[in-house]
């Protein structure tokens, strides 16, 4: 007879898909006819997405991160709106690569880094999604995307040598801006909100994946022990 006493543990699928509910009883008593949400990128974005298509009635639209997300939320019948034709949104609710206890962030994976930058900026509230594989003390273990104008790839590449870091150009990739994607290997990031300021001084670079300065203010977990929700440290 097989023992049942110990459960499998959750597969990363299925606490994408926790987080992501959760996510969305977070957001709807926040929902309003006039509610336009920032939404991210990738695949926990997606399954957000998704549920939030549950509710499109109680709130206005969205802005995306991205082509792929814009089309996700218009294919579910949600209006996706410009940035600029909405100025500030109440929240942005995004995924991350990796999540320090301090809500800073590596993002980017998905390549979309600028615009999640730039909505996650105009948001009054980011709600970070992640799975318990994201936490991490120190970022860097996950490479930092770089977001390049094409012609300044090589030089961008030696400026991040000089300062230890390993770029390697994520081939075939070019982001809805029209520009490339450096993935930086071997740094480890002690000062996350420093290093987000030298690399935004590079000429070429349009976007580093380190969401520091901006960071989440709000962080759902989920793990193989249960769902977490964390709020910003004040005195980072
Ligand atoms: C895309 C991102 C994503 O938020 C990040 O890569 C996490 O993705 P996923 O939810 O698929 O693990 O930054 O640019």
């Amino acid at each position: 007879m097989s023992d049942h006493s110990q459960q499998a543990a959750p597969s990363q699928d299925a606490l994408k898909q926790q987080v992501a509910d959760r996510a969305i009883e977070h957001i709807r008593p926040h929902l309003e006819s006039s509610t336009i949400l920032g939404i991210g990128t990738g695949s926990t974005t997606n399954l957000f997405i998704d549920a939030l298509a549950k509710f499109k009635g109680h709130f206005d639209g969205a802005v995306a991160s991205s082509d792929v997300s814009a089309k996700r939320l218009q294919q579910h019948g949600i209006p996706v709106y410009d940035l600029n034709a909405v100025g500030q949104v109440p929240f942005y609710i995004d995924g991350a690569d990796e999540v320090t206890p301090h809500l800073t962030m590596t993002k980017g994976g998905g390549a979309a880094l600028t615009r999640e930058k730039i909505l996650a900026t105009c948001a009054s509230h980011f709600i970070c999604l992640v799975d318990e594989s994201k936490q991490v003390d120190v970022l860097g273990g996950f490479p930092i995307p770089i977001e390049v104008i094409p012609m300044a790839r090589s030089y961008v590449a030696r400026e991040i040598v000089k300062r230890g870091g390993d770029p390697v150009y994520r081939q075939g990739v070019t982001t809805d801006n029209g520009n490339v994607i450096l993935d930086v290997y071997g740094w480890v990031i002690e000062d996350p909100e420093a290093l987000e300021a030298e690399l935004n001084q590079l000429t070429g670079q349009v976007t580093n994946g380190l969401f520091a300065k901006r960071r989440a203010d709000t962080l759902i977990v989920a793990g193989s022990s249960g769902i977490e929700t964390y709020s910003a440290p004040k005195d980072v």
